[in-house]
């Protein structure tokens, strides 16, 4: 199979030349295969959210390579990764990243709007989105009218709007109760499971890592598999 995404000896130097020259990533090799649900874990500082922005092309490797869907994403300027990435990859954060002043529903709308989707058409696949999350009866309110649990809700809603082949999670649990990062877990399981979602997320939560079908650990800007690693089962 191929992978879904492909990196290979990642390195990541900040601050090159200086004397706060920092690498964080020392040659990692990272993939993931359509369908798959992984997690990635590893003590605070370790270069797991370093690795994910690289992953959602927000940043880029200092040195290595990365194939997404086969398309070499590294030789692509800003603009073009932004409308790959745009189209590809959606993202749910620690703090939702939701925007204050609109309400559910045009957030979730935002990235259609950006990807040139018609009014109507949006507003209709927002509507969708919304209720797939169970926030049917919340689609007009702003995001400090809604719970935390809520307002990660719309923010999977929003991921998934231009119909993303990855969603890319940076602890979307880590400021939730247990019982709503239940709920947010169990989402996951059902985008996963039932509509073939791609799913990477980072956890400091071994319990739910081990929900996943792939665990990997980060140690020290390299990845070392974890003891549930299954990759070779799917
Ligand atoms: N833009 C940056 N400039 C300089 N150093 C950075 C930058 N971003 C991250 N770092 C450093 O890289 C290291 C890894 O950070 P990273 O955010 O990837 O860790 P993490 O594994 O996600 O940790 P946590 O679990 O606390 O979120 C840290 O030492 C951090 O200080
Ligand atoms: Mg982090």
């Amino acid at each position: 199979m191929t992978h879904l995404i492909d990196l290979r000896g990642i390195v990541r130097t900040f601050n090159a030349g200086l004397d706060s020259e920092l690498t964080v990533l020392h040659g990692v090799d990272f993939h993931i295969d359509p369908g798959e649900f992984v997690a990635v874990i590893g003590a605070s500082g370790s270069g797991k959210s370093t690795l994910m922005n690289i992953v959602g092309m927000l940043d880029r490797p200092t040195a290595g390579s990365y194939s997404f869907d086969g398309v070499n994403v590294l030789e692509s300027d800003d603009d073009e990764l932004a409308r790959y990435r745009s189209e590809n990859i959606g993202f749910v954060f620690q703090n939702f990243n939701l925007i204050g002043r609109i309400d559910a529903l045009k957030n979730v709308e935002m990235p259609m709007m950006y990807a040139g989707v018609k009014v109507n058409q949006r507003r209709e696949r927002a509507q969708e989105l919304l209720e797939m999350v169970g926030m049917a009866d919340r689609m007009g309110h702003l995001p400090n009218q809604l719970s935390g649990g809520q307002k990660q809700r719309v923010a999977i809603a929003r991921a998934l709007a231009n119909n993303p082949d990855l969603i890319l999670a940076d602890e979307p649990t880590g400021a939730l109760d247990t019982a709503t990062g239940r709920m947010v877990m169990d989402l996951f399981h059902e985008l996963n499971q039932e509509h073939g979602t791609t799913i990477a997320f980072i956890t400091h939560n071994p319990e739910l890592a081990a929900e996943t079908q792939r665990t990997v650990m980060m140690v020290d800007g390299k990845i070392m598999a974890a003891e549930d690693e299954t990759t070779d089962v799917h």
